[in-house]
């Protein structure tokens, strides 16, 4: 089978490192891909940027499978585009439609989704520039600290949680009316902190059924011990320890169950990955965000505990048989440690001599913000390598992370060293 994966970053690395080793590939093409993904098929240059390149190069390459990895080209409905034409209308898609991809495009729509299905959210309003004093005296109902959500896609930076409700008023006036987030500001959901624990869980349905993967954590901000700016992650375990079977079975029946109800009574067409972003309040689950794609990095310590062959997962989405297929999973706790170009989130300069990576024998190294010169492997991005290992326990995991680390060298290396930090690793 041969297949087209879409995507560039670590995430697609270990999605390409799980393909790769399918026994029934055929040839992988990674489009725009990296340096890593080079390694386990063919990278597409110059990269398909159009629906247009797509199916050109779908129909050229016999592409039997295309996979999506980031939201962007879902939320714009690659499904859709693939699914309604005719000549590629035989091409599996692993995402969801341009409908299903709203759970994570609009903020606005999933809560009323999740409203509609009685599926356990933060309580929430939605402003505009029309009703922007309402939204002030919204924000004097509620207690401090104050959630900003942005309605539409902002890459992870349309969150703003505010303790000064001046300081929330202000921030709500220049989304909705400065268009501080652009078009994506121009919808403001405000809703009630929630105080817990935060869990993803993760599932590929085919719109009827769905299969569980296994559960990750990940550690979004810069600093140790959760200080500092919002990243894209810093890192990622999995399983996560406090996820027990008592807890999963009631984000089953309260979140995952009603979710995949929901889309089906709304004749939303979803064969793809569904991850749920969720605070753990008091041992009940709410939802804090729907994505509509894997999480990156928890993809990269997902995919490696996925032993089913991945492309016969793909084939069940497709064909719609979840229901009856079971997914094996590595019994190995793993972990990756992201290393990050010094600077980063905010401003960090690239391009700088990576070395040591042909050193690292007992790590997955993906990659994630790097590019080639010549033979030599140069930092290309704010998230620059993700380095996965397995152990009998998570603490034996993140020892070899941590050493393979540290062979790997650049200039203004960054990373964070208590991955793991707040559960028990033994
Ligand atoms: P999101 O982009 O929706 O994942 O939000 C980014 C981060 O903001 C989440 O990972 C949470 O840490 C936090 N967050 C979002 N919504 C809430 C909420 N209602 N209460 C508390 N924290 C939240
Ligand atoms: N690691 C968080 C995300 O992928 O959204």
């Amino acid at each position: 089978m041969n297949v087209l994966l879409l995507g560039s970053g670590g995430r697609e690395h270990a999605m390409a490192y799980s393909i790769s080793q399918s026994r029934r590939i055929g040839t992988l093409y990674i489009t725009p891909g990296n340096p890593g993904t080079a390694q386990c098929g063919e990278n597409v240059k110059p990269d398909l940027k159009t629906a247009a390149e797509i199916k050109a190069f779908c129909l050229e390459k016999n592409i039997e499978c295309i996979v999506v990895g980031p939201e962007v080209p879902l939320i714009n409905g690659i499904y859709d585009q693939v699914k309604s034409d005719v000549d590629t209308a035989h091409i599996a898609v692993i995402g969801p439609s341009q409908a299903g991809a709203m759970l994570e495009g609009s903020k606005d729509f999933a809560k009323e989704f999740m409203e509609r299905h009685n599926i356990p959210t933060a309580a929430y309003k939605t402003f505009t520039r029309e009703n922007l004093y309402q939204g002030f005296n919204f924000i004097d109902s509620l207690r401090a600290p104050y959630v900003l959500k942005a309605d539409g896609p902002a890459a992870g930076k349309g969150v703003l949680i505010l303790d000064d409700a001046d300081d929330a008023k202000r921030e709500l006036a220049a989304m909705v009316a400065e268009s501080k987030f652009g078009d994506a500001g121009s919808k403001v959901v405000i809703e009630q902190f929630l105080k817990g624990i935060e869990c993803s869980y993760f599932v590929v349905t085919d719109g009827k059924n769905y299969r569980l993967l296994p559960t990750a954590k990940d550690y979004k901000r810069i600093g140790e011990g959760d200080t500092g700016l919002n990243t894209g992650g810093m890192g990622a375990i999995s399983p996560v320890p406090f996820a027990t079977e008592e807890l999963t079975a009631k984000v089953v029946r309260r979140v995952i169950e009603p979710t995949i109800r929901g889309l089906e009574a709304e004749n939303i067409i979803y064969k793809g990955f569904i991850y749920f972003g969720l605070m753990i309040v008091g041992g009940e689950p709410f939802v804090i965000e729907y994505n509509c794609r894997m999480g990156d990095p928890e993809t990269e310590v997902v995919f490696p505990r996925i032993q089913t062959d991945v492309l016969d997962i793909f084939e069940a989405i497709e064909n719609e048989t979840l229901d009856s297929f079971e997914i094996k999973t590595d019994p190995r706790a793993a972990c990756t440690v992201v290393v990050a170009s010094g600077g980063y989130p905010d401003h960090y300069p690239t391009g700088f001599s990576i070395t040591g990576l042909e050193t690292v024998n007992n790590s997955l190294v993906f990659h994630a913000g790097t590019r080639k010169d010549g033979n030599r492997v140069l930092t290309s991005g704010g998230r620059v390598l993700a380095v996965t290992s397995f152990g009998k326990t998570l603490k034996e995991a993140l020892g070899k992370s941590y050493a393979s680390i540290d062979n790997i060298a650049f200039e203004g290396k960054y990373f964070r060293r208590d991955i793991g930090f707040d559960v028990d690793t033994n």
